[in-house]
């Protein structure tokens, strides 16, 4: 059931250690003891109901919030870092809102989240050029013909891979997208699952995610998270056959029925459920 955990050094990559992460909002645990290994090169899934502490453990491995435990990348513990530099330290997030600003243009935006790199960009745009890094940038989330126009303009996906683009900019080497693809046509999250995997490549990537459809799609390991705990882990299909993920779901106890003759009959029906309900869950978010 659960992954293998490597030992990430052996294998020469990256990766975000995370242990007992516990975020305490005056005595209520949003998240409460969390143990993750974030390998680079695989697009890591976090789904689980809503208010299970998805977007509060990024809060906290990004500096927004306080946290317990560790979070390191690096030999670098996050949890004591303030935000800016945990920015400086390669991590970068994406929030359930976009937060592009509307009113500046898709190179203006790229160029306010390159500011860690500002030296080298203000020199460049002296020369009246665009540095090679926001290029590649644009070029991998496919804006280049939109780089003068208001983000305002732009589609409600090509937000979002606009934000991808400016962690791209940041040179964020872990990026935490909390549901990137909330509201997207079916096209547009195809075309967002690509790019996640071209650039999650040589970055570990984490996305919170609702629409089971985009993770089967994607997935290469799913965390399943529920009130604030880790409940299970590993590839779409042991997760979604999993006992316990369908009872958080569908908020019932298959115990109950396990000494029945229609058991396996019910479980089934239950898988069925617990696909219906989490794909409701991504339209409502
Ligand atoms: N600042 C806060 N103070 C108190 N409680 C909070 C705070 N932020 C979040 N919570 C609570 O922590 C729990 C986890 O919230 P969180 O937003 O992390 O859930 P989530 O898994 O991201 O849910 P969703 O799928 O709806 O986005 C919820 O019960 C929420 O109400
Ligand atoms: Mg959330």
């Amino acid at each position: 059931m659960s992954i293998q955990h490597h030992a990430p050094d052996e294998l020469g990559h990256d990766y975000l250690e995370i242990r007992g992460l516990t975020v305490d909002f005056d005595g209520f645990k949003a998240v409460d003891g969390v143990d993750l290994t974030l390998l680079q090169g695989r697009l890591h899934f976090l789904i689980g109901p809503n208010g299970a502490g998805k977007t509060t453990l990024v809060d906290a491995v990004t500096g927004l919030v306080a946290g317990t435990g560790l979070a390191r990348y690096r030999n670098q513990d996050l949890l004591g870092m303030r935000s800016h530099r945990i920015v400086r330290a390669g991590i970068g997030r994406t929030f359930q809102t976009a937060t592009v600003f509307e009113e500046l243009t898709v190179l203006q935006n790229l160029d306010i989240a390159g500011g860690i790199h500002r030296r080298a960009w203000a020199m460049a745009l002296a020369r009246r050029g665009v540095p090679a890094y926001v290029e590649q940038a644009l070029e991998a989330i496919g804006l280049q013909d939109l780089r003068d126009r208001p983000a305002g303009v732009l589609a409600h996906g090509q937000k979002q891979w606009l934000e991808i683009g400016m962690l791209l900019v940041q040179d964020a080497k872990v990026m935490l997208l909390d549901e990137p693809v909330a509201g997207m046509s079916a096209e547009e999250r195809e075309e967002t699952g690509e790019l996640l995997r071209r650039i999650g490549y040589e970055r570990t990537i984490v996305v919170i995610e609702h629409d089971m459809e985009f993770v089967r799609r994607f997935a290469d390991v799913v965390t399943v998270m529920h009130a604030g705990t880790v409940l299970a882990e590993g590839s779409v299909s042991e997760i979604q056959a999993d006992p316990r993920v369908q009872e958080v779901y569908l908020g019932r106890q298959l115990d109950a029925v396990a000494d029945d003759e229609g058991a396996a009959e019910v479980e089934a029906q239950v898988q069925a459920e617990v696909e219906a309900t989490v794909e409701e869950g991504g339209r409502r978010a």
